[in-house]
């Protein structure tokens, strides 16, 4: 049942870009830009937006509201589902309240979700499973498509996730009048891509690459991710999926905080994964290579396809598929469930049954 895979994990990783394909598919309509989400709230009707979540989930709407107040013009915040339940959250009904979650069955996000309702909001989810708990109670739900998620660290959803949130921002954005019909034209180009980019960083050689220096710092202590912009939260992520499956101490920041605090933790046995793609703000983050580098740090940068030129600054490199950036933390995103991976099965760890954890929290 894991096709041919050691573990749910692998062979979930490996069902990306099929899952995506499903996200996408019969949503993204070339000859208008334009996307068919069969939403049936009115778009001109939400002032702001709520995302509410737990976990990996919660690191999808981090992208979520990058990508919807970039390209839809909408305030958003973000809350994990166990903060906004019981903040008395402000909420109108012209506030939408996202909800985000593979299983559908997360106490925390399902109360978040009757607590948003109580104050009025329009509700929308972005859930995998079908009929699950939050999509009886929801005023509409997008379904990610992603399939059956088995193996306890998520990884398809997420890219299903936030897949599903450019599909969102679009929406919002063409029906708001916030993008353009050329820009639209480019990002729904850049969805379409996904699923073949998503095949690329796939790759043999690419996987092998990841494998090398997820072996050569298995032994680290600590691991810190620093990422920037729409790609902060990869890099949160990364660290996640590295401390539920290896068990290995990590933290995560936006790659500018780095000097008011976490810099003090660099040494040479600090692996720092810097987040570095093609992006408008590489050069502020490779000054952020050059400070870890500095430091005797050693920095395992994950680099556009051809950037040779700022590979010099980095001890390991991993190279992705250039990708527009809006769409670079799903490309992303492969590296860190690689690394984490890999990391995991050189120490020995059974990486589908992570001690102390349950692929549904049903309990708060
Ligand atoms: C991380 C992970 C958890 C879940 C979280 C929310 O790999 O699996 O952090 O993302 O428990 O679960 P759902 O999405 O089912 O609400």
């Amino acid at each position: 049942e894991k096709g041919g895979f050691d573990t749910y994990m692998l062979k979930e990783i490996y069902e990306q870009p099929t899952a995506l394909t499903n996200t996408l598919i019969g949503r993204l309509q070339d000859a208008t830009g334009e996307v068919n989400l069969d939403i049936n709230l009115d778009p001109s009707s939400f002032k702001r937006i709520s995302i509410i979540a737990c976990g990996t989930a919660f690191y999808a709407g981090l992208v979520g509201e990058y990508l919807i107040e970039q390209l839809a013009r909408i305030p958003v915040e973000v809350d994990v589902a166990s903060e906004y339940r019981y903040r008395d959250p402000l909420v109108s009904e012209n506030t939408l309240a996202i909800v985000v979650s593979q299983s559908g069955e997360t106490i925390d996000t399902l109360e978040a979700l009757r607590e948003a309702k109580r104050h009025g909001a329009q509700t929308l989810g972005v859930i995998n499973a079908k009929g699950s708990s939050m999509t009886r109670e929801l005023d509409d739900t997008l379904y990610i498509h992603a399939g059956p998620e088995i193996g306890v660290a998520s990884t398809k959803a997420y890219t299903s996730m936030v897949s599903a949130f450019l599909l969102l921002a679009l929406w919002l954005g063409r029906a708001r009048g916030t993008l353009s019909e050329e820009q639209g034209a480019e990002l729904l180009h850049a969805a379409r891509e996904l699923p073949r980019l998503v095949e690329q960083a796939l790759a043999p050689e690419r996987v092998e690459a990841i494998k090398v220096v997820a072996e050569k710092y298995h032994q680290a202590r600590d691991y810190l991710f620093l990422g920037r912009g729409v790609n902060s939260p990869t890099a949160y992520e990364g660290a996640l999926k590295l401390k539920e499956i290896s068990y290995i101490h990590a933290e995560a920041y936006a790659a500018g905080e780095m000097k008011h605090g976490p810099i003090a933790l660099i040494d040479a046995n600090l692996p720092v994964v810097v987040i570095a793609t093609e992006s408008r703000l590489l050069e502020k983050t490779i000054s952020n290579v050059q400070e870890v580098r500095a430091r005797a740090g050693k920095v395992i940068a994950i680099l556009s396809d051809g950037d040779t030129e700022n590979a010099r600054h980095a001890d390991d490199v991993i190279y992705v598929p250039r990708a527009h950036e809006m769409v670079s933390p799903v490309v992303n995103a492969i590296a860190m469930q690689l690394l984490a991976y890999f990391t995991a099965t050189a120490l020995g760890k059974d990486v589908d049954k992570p001690r102390n954890l349950a692929k549904s929290v049903t309990v708060e």
